[in-house]
């Protein structure tokens, strides 16, 4: 997978083996092409609504009996937005009028940039109710047929970063987020980096908070902390050893 994702960048540059383009990206003039691979490497299917049963208990059994001030939700890694703006409108509708915020991060800028514009196929729409549609995404026209843009009710609240979860996170995120939504990317990492990342993350949460992974994923053998709730979602203990 890894080499026939890179042919194209090998063809592009002329170069007759991967050795050559390794020490291509390895200089710092190149960084550009670092990023390039990086945004060629990675894997960024995704889908509003994706895993439904999370959405729901994100608003049943999380939102409805949430009584702080600000709610912050992180989704890491993720992708072109769907997931985080699938969580800005669950968020519009149960808390309405109180303050929340979330966070969507991705290492890959390529997505990122489809993120932050916020506009999508109409086709892609399928887990999305259309009364929500109607509510907080405005259909293209004339040139823009066929997509929709997701509107600023939701966009004022959600902002995105490129953050590399395998290393050091700002330590302006330290327990700053009441729900961390991390799926479909652990599955990618080895053991050792699995357990980096989730050390990273847990520091992330707040006390109380609750992660989330995909059905397809476990943390079997990596977490030490999070109390399991169902088999894709954890909570921080309020008070960690
Ligand atoms: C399959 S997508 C998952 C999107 C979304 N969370 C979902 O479940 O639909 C996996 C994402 O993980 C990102 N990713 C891979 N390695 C990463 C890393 N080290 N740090 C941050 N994001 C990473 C990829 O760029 C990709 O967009």
């Amino acid at each position: 997978m890894v080499a026939s994702r890179l042919a194209k960048r090998l063809q592009y540059y002329g170069l007759s083996s991967y050795a050559e383009y390794y020490q291509l990206i390895k200089q710092p003039e190149n960084k550009d092409e670092f990023q390039v691979m990086i945004d060629v490497l990675t894997t960024n299917e995704t889908y509003f609504f994706r895993e439904p049963n999370h959405f729901e208990f994100f608003r049943d059994q999380i939102l409805t009996t949430w009584q702080g001030d600000h709610f912050k939700v992180w989704s890491a890694a993720c992708s072109s937005g769907e997931e985080a703006y699938s969580l800005a409108i669950v968020l519009a509708e149960t808390l309405r009028n109180k303050k929340w915020e979330v966070l969507g991060s991705d290492i890959s800028t390529r997505v990122l940039d489809k993120a932050i514009n916020g506009v999508y196929l109409l086709d892609r729409l399928e887990h999305m109710d259309h009364k929500w549609l109607e509510k907080y995404c405005l259909r293209g026209v004339r040139s823009q047929e066929g997509y929709f843009c997701i509107s600023d009710t939701l966009r004022n609240h959600v902002h995105f970063e490129q953050i590399n979860l395998v290393k050091h996170l700002p330590p302006a995120l330290k327990q700053k987020f009441d729900v961390i939504f991390l799926r479909n990317v652990l599955i990618y990492f080895d053991q050792s980096t699995k357990k980096t990342v989730l050390n990273h993350l847990f520091e992330t949460l707040k006390p109380g908070g609750y992660f989330f992974i995909s059905h397809s994923e476990s943390l079997h053998q990596i977490n030490d902390h999070l109390i399991m709730i169902k088999p894709s979602i954890f909570k921080k203990p309020l008070q960690s050893t």
